[in-house]
């Protein structure tokens, strides 16, 4: 009951709502006790009709104090988290099972599938530009496959989770084995096939309420966390200037064109760009431009100083990195992530934590905040692998240097990399997933 009112969120309403309720209660249970008694003297009935007084004025009270208590607390705890109020919701541990209700073609290579958990529960809302870590089994693959995916949509209802997924064929010129994960989706998975999901995460987000403009430049799959991040500043904070520049072949692998088109005609803040690169005739009046999204399209068309976020395939990440590098736009504006190894660019000015190079043969690795110390030995795989092999649990997603959830303080001692890692993790900080001791001693925060 308190919960309820305390939803009410005009103080005025919910003191009144509280005192009526008290009110009634108190005069209730005053009017039976004194039926059931039934005493003789008046002052049995006075000391009713102040009791109801009282409980009123109580009333009053604890509808200004303590419901506005509760929900503040329920605020604080969803900002802690990360998220817009979405009373009821919660995050879930580890893995839970969600089932594929529908499934969408979106393109010629992307299909979406759409997410309800399994148990009927709530769905935390997630930052726009997240992601899901999922585990398929896969027949014929010794372990499960681990993968992560962004969330392609968001909605104030929260009634699903939306991934859209590309096809990945393997590389020209290449006999290797096309995408195990992506394949297996388009191929296997049909609505009403449960897998498995871990709570949205990631730190390529955008703060819809910071009131610089932002500008969203993707190609290819890379418009799925684009998507999230434009429908949410269109909910939360439509007054804030958005570009959304999207850059695909033709229109046959532009995913999403009615959807972004339809959010751009909703919100006047939102400017729209489509360029192919190779466009079909029957593509005529649905894109604006022919070529390559580049750093001279996006200062013609923004001009102007804004935040960026980038996704796309690892050439034209580079390419716009370098050139909004060029343009003079501080780093500390621009954002970006990877779906795949790569894309770093040339001129990356932060040096990496640790070295690449050779591992030590034996090490002893200490995890602080765990209160444990062990001996890795040659053959004991990354520092991560590691870790869970001795029962401890450290976060990971993508398990190969790209999404920094593994991301760890590195106390004391040196890692070296197995390959350079694609995100940037945190000065001091190490990926624990693609890297291995170098010191004799190191000590981790984990
Ligand atoms: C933060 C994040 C968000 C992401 N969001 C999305 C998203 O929204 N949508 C999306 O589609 N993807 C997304 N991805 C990418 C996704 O996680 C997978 O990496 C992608 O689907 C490929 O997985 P796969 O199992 O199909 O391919 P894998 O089996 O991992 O193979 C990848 C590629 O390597 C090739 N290959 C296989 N063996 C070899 C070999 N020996 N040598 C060379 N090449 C080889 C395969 O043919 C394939 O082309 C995201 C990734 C990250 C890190
Ligand atoms: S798990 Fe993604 S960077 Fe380590």
């Amino acid at each position: 009951m308190l919960k309820n009112i305390s939803e009410i969120k005009n103080p005025v309403a919910r003191s009144v709502t509280t005192a009526g309720v008290a009110f009634s209660a108190v005069t209730i249970i005053s009017s039976l006790v004194i039926g059931v008694v039934n005493p003789k003297g008046q002052s049995a009935h006075k000391f009713g009709v102040y009791a109801s007084l009282i409980g009123t004025g109580c009333g009053i009270l604890v509808g200004l104090v303590a419901c506005s208590k509760i929900t503040e607390a329920e605020s604080l705890q969803n900002s802690s988290e990360g998220q817009e109020s979405n009373p009821g919701s919660h995050i879930w541990q580890d893995w839970r099972k969600f089932v594929v209700v529908r499934k969408v073609r979106e393109s010629k290579e992307i299909i979406s599938f759409y997410l309800k958990p399994e148990d009927n529960g709530d769905l935390p809302n997630f930052q726009p530009g997240q992601f899901l870590t999922i585990k398929l089994d896969i027949p014929g693959e010794a372990k499960p496959v681990i993968r992560t995916y962004s969330l392609s949509d968001y909605s104030d209802s929260n009634e699903y989770y939306r991934l859209s997924i590309k096809r990945e064929p393997m590389p020209k010129g290449l006999d290797v084995m096309p995408g195990i994960a992506s394949n297996f989706m388009h191929d296997r998975v049909q609505e009403g096939s449960v897998i498995l999901a871990k709570p949205p995460s990631g730190k390529f987000v955008l703060d819809v309420h910071h009131s610089l403009p932002a500008v969203l430049i993707s190609n290819g799959v890379g418009i799925t966390p684009m998507l999230s991040m434009a429908k949410a500043c269109s909910h939360l904070n439509p007054n804030r200037p958005l570009w959304f520049l999207h850059g695909a072949r033709d229109g046959r692998f532009h995913a999403f064109r009615d959807e972004v088109t339809a959010i751009a005609q909703q919100n006047p803040n939102i400017h729209v760009h489509f360029r192919y690169s190779r466009p079909l005739p029957e593509d005529a009046g649905h894109y604006h431009s022919v070529g390559y999204i580049d750093v001279a399209l996006i200062k013609e068309l923004v001009g102007q100083e804004a935040e960026f976020f980038l996704c796309g395939s690892p050439p034209f990440m580079q390419s716009i990195r370098e050139g909004l590098q060029e343009w003079g736009i501080p780093e500390g504006q621009v954002f970006f992530e990877s779906f795949s190894k790569g894309g770093k660019a040339a001129s990356e000015s932060q040096p990496p934590a640790t070295a690449i190079g050779e591992e030590t043969k034996e090490a002893e690795i200490v995890f602080a905040k765990s209160n444990k110390t062990l001996t890795w030995r040659e053959g004991d795989g990354t520092i991560l692998e590691f870790a869970e092999a001795n029962n401890l649990n450290p976060a990971y997603s993508c398990r190969m240097g790209i999404c920094l959830t593994c991301m760890c303080g590195l106390k004391a001692g040196e890692v070296v990399y197995e390959e350079p890692p694609t995100g940037t993790p945190d000065e001091g900080s190490v990926l624990i997933c693609i890297s291995k001791p170098k010191a004799p001693k190191v000590i981790l925060d984990l």
